[in-house]
């Protein structure tokens, strides 16, 4: 994929994070989630690719827009796989609550896994304890191992989780071995990311989240240098079916990095909608918002981050339904 295309995605995440930026606070997901698929869809019609819809907003039946086998871009080559999640945190954005992203992620056709809209059991870790995770091992193991490779107490390590009962025994687990535990209501895609950078003070994720989030959260961490493994959590045999119909050999194997994102070449983007450990939010004001993306090539590792100033007047299309370019007097 040419290099250039970088820019064109992450003008296809800000278009999702201005439109449903707006939605902040205001206890309406489904509103937020809808001006953020509208914008995306939008958006993606100028982009210069011959993408599939891999990983979307669900079956055709289901999702009037970006579903999985849906065309999108301008139709001309190259031939794309696309995952999107247009608003990552539904719940983050209705109640203002950080780290909501416009995410997605683009590798030539078939290189992404098209994971089933399942539960996933995940681990993940920045690039300096990359090779020393392993989710069939102990969490123990696993915080020792990565405590060892950033040369840590396991006391000083910090494990993300998202807060679910399902978790109360790898959290149990977590607090007994003496390590922090951050704890999330929402957003493991942003949670895995943070691993990578130092800044955040995350070292490792674990826990069970969206099987489409822990295809997004590979194509960022192969772009970062880091790594996660994640095995699907099917329910009943017609998941398994689903599960192998969508070319996976064992319906509970290990995924590995390069199951998950299959060619060498992606590229990540991702704009912030609400403040967060990596991405600053949309700031409106006036007729102008400002937007912070981040924006990766695996086959490079370049990692950009992007600020943007956006005239509201100018691009009118990019304002969810409802709202103004001018707030002002509303
Ligand atoms: P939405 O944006 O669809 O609301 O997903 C948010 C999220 O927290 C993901 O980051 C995570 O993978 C998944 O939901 C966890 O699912 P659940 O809320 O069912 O535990």
């Amino acid at each position: 994929m040419e290099r250039e295309l970088a820019l064109e995605f992450v003008r296809v995440t800000e278009a999702a994070a201005l439109a449903t930026g707006r939605f902040m606070g205001r206890g309406d997901k489904i509103a937020a989630d809808k001006a953020a698929v509208e914008a995306m869809r939008m958006a993606f019609d100028t982009v210069y690719v011959d993408g599939v819809v891999v990983i979307g907003e669900g079956e055709m039946d289901e999702a009037p827009m970006l579903y999985i086998g849906e065309k999108v871009g301008a139709g001309t080559p190259p031939q794309v796989d696309v995952a999107v999640d247009p608003l990552e945190g539904t719940n983050l954005v209705a109640k203002g609550l950080p780290n909501a992203l416009a995410v997605l992620a683009v590798a030539p056709r078939g290189g992404l896994l098209h994971a089933p809209d399942l539960y996933m059991d995940k681990i993940a870790v920045g690039p300096r304890a990359k090779g020393c995770i392993n989710l069939d091992a102990s969490v123990e193991e696993n915080v020792k191992q990565v405590a060892k490779a950033l040369n840590k107490r396991v006391e000083d390590i910090v494990a993300i989780i998202l807060d679910r009962p399902r978790h109360e025994s790898v959290i149990s687990e977590l607090r007994r071995l003496g390590a922090r535990v951050k704890l999330i209501s929402d957003g493991d895609v942003s949670a895995a990311i943070a691993t990578a950078f130092e800044r955040t003070g995350v070292d490792i994720l674990f826990g069970i989240g969206g099987a489409p989030e822990g295809v997004l959260a590979a194509a960022a961490l192969k772009c970062l240098g880091g790594e996660i493994q994640g095995r699907l959590i099917p329910e009943d045999d017609e998941d398994r079916d689903r599960i192998i119909s969508m070319g996976l050999k064992e319906p509970e194997q290990l995924l590995l990095m390069d199951d998950l994102v299959k060619e060498d070449d992606v590229i990540f983007a991702a704009s912030g909608i609400t403040d967060g450990d990596f991405l600053q939010g949309v700031r409106y004001s006036g007729n102008t918002a400002t937007t912070h993306s981040i924006v990766m090539r695996s086959i490079t590792g370049t990692v950009r981050f992007i600020k943007a100033a956006h005239r509201l007047d100018l691009k009118p299309h990019y304002i969810a339904r409802g709202f103004s370019a001018n707030q002002e007097g509303r």
